[in-house]
């Protein structure tokens, strides 16, 4: 899961696709990072902290880092949160990884080129619908990983 800053909605998306996962029994590595490396070492914005918190998905424990060129070997599957850092992260590796990435709301059958806010300069409002909106994708992204990970739900 790959934001800007991560510390608003890739630690959610982290939090939640990590949470569906695990009830599903499916054995994944789920983990966020950013484009900058601004917020490198920080818990996620108290803001996402209050409002996953709220809904019941702790995400306390993450701490933010920058993406690396790793990241592209290391993970099966590269979501970007919305469009600008989703064309970011295909200039950045322009061969073999370029098929892991995708847009994290079009992978979960949302219309092409569907953004996922950035709430970072918003309001707790915001924020709700920042995890919201992410938690309902969830639901259909969670049954593809699984589907295309060959497992019968
Ligand atoms: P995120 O939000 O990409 O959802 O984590 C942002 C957080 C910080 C900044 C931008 C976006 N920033 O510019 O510091």
């Amino acid at each position: 899961m790959v934001c800007l800053g991560n510390i608003c909605r890739s630690p959610i998306a982290e939090g939640i696709v990590k949470r569906k996962l695990q009830s599903a029994g499916f054995d994944a590595i789920v983990d966020s990072a950013g484009l900058l490396s601004y917020h490198s070492g920080e818990q996620p914005d108290h803001r996402a902290m209050e409002t996953a918190a709220r809904f019941g998905i702790d995400i306390s424990y993450q701490r933010a880092r920058q993406i690396t060129r790793t990241d592209f070997e290391n993970f099966d599957l590269i979501l970007a949160m919305d469009s600008s850092v989703y064309s970011e992260l295909k200039s950045f590796r322009q061969s073999s990884g370029i098929r892991k990435i995708h847009l994290f709301l079009e992978y979960a059958g949302y219309p092409a080129g569907s953004d996922v806010p950035d709430p970072y300069y918003g309001t707790m409002r915001h924020f709700e619908e920042c995890f919201k909106l992410i938690e309902s994708a969830s639901v259909a992204l969670v049954t593809r990983i699984l589907s295309e990970a060959g497992v019968n739900e």
